[in-house]
C-alpha cells in the first residue's frame, strides 16, 4: 500500500500519517523530519537546507529526491508506506513519477487535508510555543502557507485527474480525522479493486454520514464533484497513467 499525504502546514499530516501508518502496518515517512534531521545532525545536506526550512521556503527538488530514495525503495519492499509532505510541487510529482515507474511503484491514492488558515495558523503558534520548532513563527507561517497555496492548485489538479485523490476536512478532532480517513481509504481502495491492506480491524464509524471526505476520481476533475458515496457508486475510472511514487 502506497499513499501520499498532501495538506497545507499544520493541516495535520504527520499526525494522521502517525495513525495511519499504524493501521496499516506501513512505513510512515515524513521528508520534513528528515531534513531537520539532517539540519540536527550538521550534515552536508543539513547546512545546505537549514536556511530554506528556516524561511519556510521550499527545499531543492534534487536534495528532497536524494533523501527520499533509499527510505522509499525500502518500504516498498517491507509492504509500502505513507509519504508525508512529498510531493509539494508537480515537478516534484513528476519527477517521482519517473522513479517510481522503473521501481514499479506507483501510487494509486493521495490523501488531501483541509483545514482553514486561522485554525492552521493556531496550532503552529501553538506547537511553536510548546516545541521550539524554528519554522512555527508568525512570519515564517504565513510564508509557509503562501508557498503550500500558490503550489496546492497545479498539485492537486496533477493527482485528480491521473489518480484517486480523497479529500478529507482535518478542522475536526484528530479521532474523527483519523476514522475518516480510513473508512474512505478502504472504500477507494475497493473501488479501484486494490487488494484489502489491513493490520487491525478497522475501527467502526458511529455513524459515516457525518464523515465529510470527498473523492476525486479520474475522469472527474473538480474536487468538490460529488460527495464520496455518490462518487465511488460508478466504480472507479481506470487511471490515465499512475502518478507516481
Ligand atoms: P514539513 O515538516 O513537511 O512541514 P509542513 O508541511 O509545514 O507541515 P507541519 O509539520 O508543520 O504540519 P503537518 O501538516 O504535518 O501537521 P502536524 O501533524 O505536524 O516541512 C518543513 C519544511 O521542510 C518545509 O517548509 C520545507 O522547507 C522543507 N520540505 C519538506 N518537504 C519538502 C518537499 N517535499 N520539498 C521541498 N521542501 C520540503 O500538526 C501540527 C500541529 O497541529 C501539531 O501540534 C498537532 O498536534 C496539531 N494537530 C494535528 N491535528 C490536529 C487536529 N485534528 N486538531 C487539533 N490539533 C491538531
Amino acid at each position: 500500500m502506497r499513499l501520499l499525504l498532501i495538506g497545507p502546514p499544520g493541516s495535520g499530516k504527520g499526525t494522521q500519517a502517525v495513525h495511519l501508518a499504524e493501521h496499516y502496518g506501513i512505513a510512515h515517512i515524513s521528508s520534513g523530519d528528515l531534513l531537520r534531521r539532517h539540519v540536527a545532525e550538521n550534515t552536508t545536506i543539513g547546512r545546505t537546507v537549514a536556511a530554506r526550512i528556516h524561511r519556510g521556503d521550499l527545499v531543492p527538488d534534487s536534495i528532497v529526491m536524494d533523501i527520499l530514495r533509499k527510505p522509499v525503495e525500502a518500504a516498498t519492499r517491507d509492504g509500502g508506506y505513507i509519504l508525508d509532505g512529498f510531493p509539494r510541487t508537480v515537478e516534484q510529482a513528476e519527477t517521482a513519477y519517473r522513479v517510481a515507474e522503473r521501481l514499479g511503484a506507483e501510487v494509486r491514492i493521495a490523501v488531501y487535508l483541509t483545514a482553514a488558515r486561522p485554525e492552521l495558523i493556531r496550532r503552529l503558534l501553538a506547537r511553536g510555543a510548546q516545541t521550539g520548532r524554528t519554522d512555527d513563527t508568525e512570519h515564517v507561517i504565513g510564508h509557509r502557507l503562501d508557498v503550500f497555496d500558490n503550489a496546492a492548485t497545479p498539485l492537486l489538479d496533477y493527482y485528480r485527474k491521473r489518480e484517486t485523490l480523497i479529500t478529507i476536512d482535518g478542522d475536526r478532532p484528530e479521532a474523527e480525522v483519523t476514522q475518516a480517513a480510513i473508512t474512505h481509504l478502504d472504500r477507494a481502495r475497493r473501488d479501484l479493486g486494490l487488494p484489502e491492506h489491513r493490520r487491525t480491524p478497522a475501527p467502526v464509524a458511529a455513524d459515516d454520514t457525518k464523515l465529510t471526505a470527498t473523492v476525486a476520481m479520474p475522469g472527474h476533475p473538480t474536487p468538490h464533484a460529488a460527495r464520496s458515496r455518490q462518487n465511488t457508486g460508478g466504480g472507479p475510472v481506470p487511471p490515465q497513467r499512475p502518478a507516481g511514487w
